[in-house]
């Protein structure tokens, strides 16, 4: 359930204005009645602003398409946004991780351990880098790495040189006690906060807490530049090697054009994906403020149910990138709001380690109990700012017939 305390905040420098703290008893309230109401209900429907077309005619008409000082400025807003010193802007999040794993010297065989319960990228950027993806299971309220398990893992290997958390649906990993466990065990941490933009735990964004984390805009996260991703950090050292990664391990600093001083990748973001990522970032406030209200509408009105509904740890404020909730009964009710034509989506049936892609991975044989249970039983809901409040009665009324009328 969402805890009301600690969210009663409301986000600062680009904060639209309007609203108050999601999870109160104001839903309704809050819930712009004038929304438009589709039919059938989409699981996710990124909006792009006139402002945002405008920006992109612009980039256009200057013709420069890639790299160049419009990214140079969505790096900076996106860093300051974070709290962190510096960004580098990549193709997509899957490159920001891998970009960021290589930049914090990640040598072939490493083992890193990281959550089994994610999108195959968080895992996959290990290997990409060379290194071995080891996975610890997850909390299985929260769906992110349970820190008892990790310690657990490191107790039985050696070989693990740091750890990549996933902030799963919007939802903080334990990043206190995961980053204590580092700093005793001196391992790095990259966070993956790819579903995660503007969460925080006691006050602090993620992206403060490793050294380094990694972000996504595919077009159904919290924000978006269509594909796109961004690497933060406030390690200068990490800074620079990512950057030079993402440009061919070109030297950032010298004056050449064509000096190459490690092996990288192209890896860049153009400068359209960045325009779109700035007028985003300007709104990603009124967005998660929304995702937040829409979350505390099903919480009020699906809490009596038969299901568990997302957990909000005290302290920490989730994003609803998902709103995901759990059921044994969970393939009856994705074909009961199918019917109905409720989107809807299971992120993730199959978990890391069980993927046809994995099975030549070593560390792949773990039995993982939690994540595979959740895959037996989570399903999300349409949580995103698009959502009318008729939309949001839909998805209710269809989850409680499920319930009622069996
Ligand atoms: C948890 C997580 N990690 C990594 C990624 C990879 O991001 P992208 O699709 O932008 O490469 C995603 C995106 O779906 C994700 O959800």
């Amino acid at each position: 359930m969402t805890d009301t305390e600690t969210n009663a905040e409301t986000e600062t420098s680009i904060d639209a204005g309007t609203g108050s703290g999601a999870g109160t008893d104001t839903a309704d309230a809050e819930i712009d009645p004038d929304r438009e109401a589709t039919t059938p209900v989409p699981i996710a429907d990124p909006e792009l602003s006139a402002e945002a077309v405008g920006r992109v005619e612009s980039i256009l008409e200057d013709g420069r398409l890639a790299d160049g000082p419009e990214v140079r400025a969505f790096e900076e807003e996106f860093a300051a946004y974070c709290g962190t010193e510096t960004g580098v802007a990549t193709a997509n999040g899957t490159t920001a991780l891998h970009a960021a794993l290589e930049a914090v010297g990640l040598e072939d065989g490493d083992a890193v351990i990281t959550s089994p319960f994610s999108f195959v990228a968080s895992a996959n950027a290990i290997r990409l880098a060379g290194g071995t993806p080891v996975f610890a299971d997850i909390d299985p309220e929260t769906y992110t790495l349970d820190p008892a398990d990790v310690e657990r893992v490191l107790d039985e290997r050696d070989d693990i040189v740091g750890i990549l958390p996933v902030h799963l649906y919007g939802l903080p990993a334990d990043m206190p006690a995961l980053c204590d466990i580092a700093d005793a065990r001196d391992l790095f941490v990259i966070e993956d906060a790819c579903q995660a933009h503007g969460a925080k735990i006691d006050g602090r964004r993620v992206g403060e807490f490793g050294d380094a984390a990694c972000f996504s805009f595919y077009p159904t996260k919290n924000m978006t530049t269509g594909e796109g991703g961004m690497v933060v950090t406030d390690r200068d050292d990490v800074a620079d090697r990512a950057a030079s990664y993402v440009n061919h391990g070109r030297d950032m600093s010298g004056t050449g054009s064509y000096d190459h001083v490690a092996l990288g990748h192209n890896y860049r973001m153009t400068s359209v994906a960045a325009a779109i990522g700035r007028v985003q970032l300007e709104r990603v406030a009124e967005f998660n403020r929304a995702r937040r209200e829409n979350a505390a509408f099903y919480d009020e009105r699906l809490g009596d149910l038969p299901l568990e509904t997302p957990t909000e740890p005290t302290g920490s404020r989730h994003v609803y990138h998902q709103y995901t909730v759990r059921t044994d009964d969970r393939d009856a009710l994705a074909e009961t709001l199918s019917e109905r034509e409720v989107g809807t989506g299971i992120y993730y049936e199959t978990p890391i380690h069980r993927q046809p892609a994995y099975e030549t991975v070593s560390t792949a044989a773990a039995s993982l109990p939690e994540a595979e249970r959740a895959g037996d039983e989570v399903l999300s809901l349409p949580v995103h700012p698009a959502l009318s409040e008729r939309d949001q009665r839909t998805v209710v009324e269809a989850v409680r017939d499920h319930f009622t009328t069996q």
